[in-house]
């Protein structure tokens, strides 16, 4: 695809020009999946993780972190929760912990698809295909496995490989051939990376034709190797993408001019970056959906994947009232129902050159 034009988008910084770029962008997302915003509850269900991700609070070096796991009646209630709010669909989110045994984790799944009209999304890491199969047989709907970077050099620095693992982009083949809808993403900024592979981040999301992105700023957790400076992945400034706020709305709005029907988040990421009003500026530069968290207020702090996240002391019902009253400030409004990807039978090349 067009990877200079758009790592040009990438580096622009004339007002004007990046504005042209937001209408644009504003106006294919009204075109394709109209003005309606998706609220996609989270339910971050575990911080336990076995892995070692460089950039992450929860990694499993991390033994300042105080861990929980939450229960099935917890999870429940979360979920009943988000049917009570109006949510379409609940995301259970974790770190990769196999303390969540599977059979366990899908009879969850299994009373939230009895029990209410919700859509189920799981992002619980890299499970193998036996797990992601029976959550799949229990009506899990969708999963999300971001990529992180497409750049292969970066990516085995800040993911210490498991011998014999599937890499997440062959995960997400599988994923797709079991029927769930997938989504995936990056991070913006990570220490070594470049202007052009994340260029090709944002070329791979059209190759893969994913059903949600989900991008945010990467923001440095001072109790991991990437935050604390022992690890050090430098680039020559030219080269480096800076981990803005500027420079997510860019990819937001690049990311939904390359895939015009695709679910894409305003995430919470941005919100913590911009508390005033960044989600409302992603929602207005490309994003579609927000994800209001459900986690009990307890554990909140603990999901700690990087410091001063958004809504941290927030009730689930103040979230909901929060996002619903910014939804409605830009004149969108919440979406009835589950807010599956309508996907188009005709994709039309993307343009890039305005
Ligand atoms: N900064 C920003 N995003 C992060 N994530 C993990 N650690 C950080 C960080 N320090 C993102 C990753 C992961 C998602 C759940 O959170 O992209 O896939
Ligand atoms: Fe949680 Fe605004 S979304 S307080």
């Amino acid at each position: 695809m067009h990877t200079d034009e758009i790592t040009n988008w990438l580096k622009e910084t004339d007002p004007a020009r990046l504005d042209r770029l937001y209408a644009r962008a504003d106006s294919i997302r009204r075109q394709y999946v109209g003005d309606v915003v998706h609220f996609r509850g989270l339910i971050e269900v575990t911080n336990f993780c076995v892995r070692s991700c460089t950039y992450c609070g929860v990694r499993a070096e991390n033994l300042a972190l105080k861990r929980y796991r939450l229960s099935r009646a917890e999870i429940m209630d979360c979920a009943k929760r988000a049917a009570m709010l109006g949510y379409g669909t609940v995301v259970l989110q974790g770190g990769e912990d196999y303390g969540i045994a599977p059979a366990w984790f899908a009879n969850i799944i299994r009373r939230i698809k009895q029990e209410t009209n919700l859509a189920v999304t799981l992002s619980m890491g890299e499970r193998n295909e036996w797990d992601l199969a029976e959550w799949r047989e229990a009506g899990a709907d969708r999963y999300l496995l971001r990529f992180e970077t497409s750049d292969q050099e970066l990516y085995h620095k800040i993911h210490p490989s498991v011998p014999g693992h599937p890499t997440r982009l062959a995960l997400l083949r599988k994923l797709r051939q079991m029927g769930y809808e997938v989504g995936s993403g990056v991070m913006i900024g990570i220490p070594g990376q470049s202007y052009a592979s994340l260029a090709r981040d944002i070329a791979l999301f059209r190759e893969l034709d994913l059903d949600m992105i989900g991008v945010g700023p990467y923001i440095p957790h001072p109790a991991t190797p990437l935050g604390n400076g022992s690890l050090a992945l430098t680039l020559p400034p030219d080269e480096q993408v800076p981990a803005t706020e500027d420079m997510s709305y860019k990819v937001i709005a690049l990311a939904r001019l390359a895939c015009p029907d695709t679910n894409i988040p305003s995430t919470t990421a941005l919100a913590t970056i911009n508390a005033t009003n960044g989600r409302e500026l992603g929602l207005q530069r490309g994003a579609n959906v927000v994800m209001p968290n459900l986690t009990p207020v307890s554990c909140r702090p603990l999901y700690e994947i990087y410091p001063s996240k958004a809504c941290v002391t927030e009730e689930p019902t103040d979230c909901s009232q929060c996002l619903r009253g910014r939804v409605q400030s830009i004149g969108r409004r919440p979406a009835d129902g589950p807010g599956n990807r309508r996907k188009l039978d005709y994709r039309p090349q993307p343009q890039f050159a305005f």
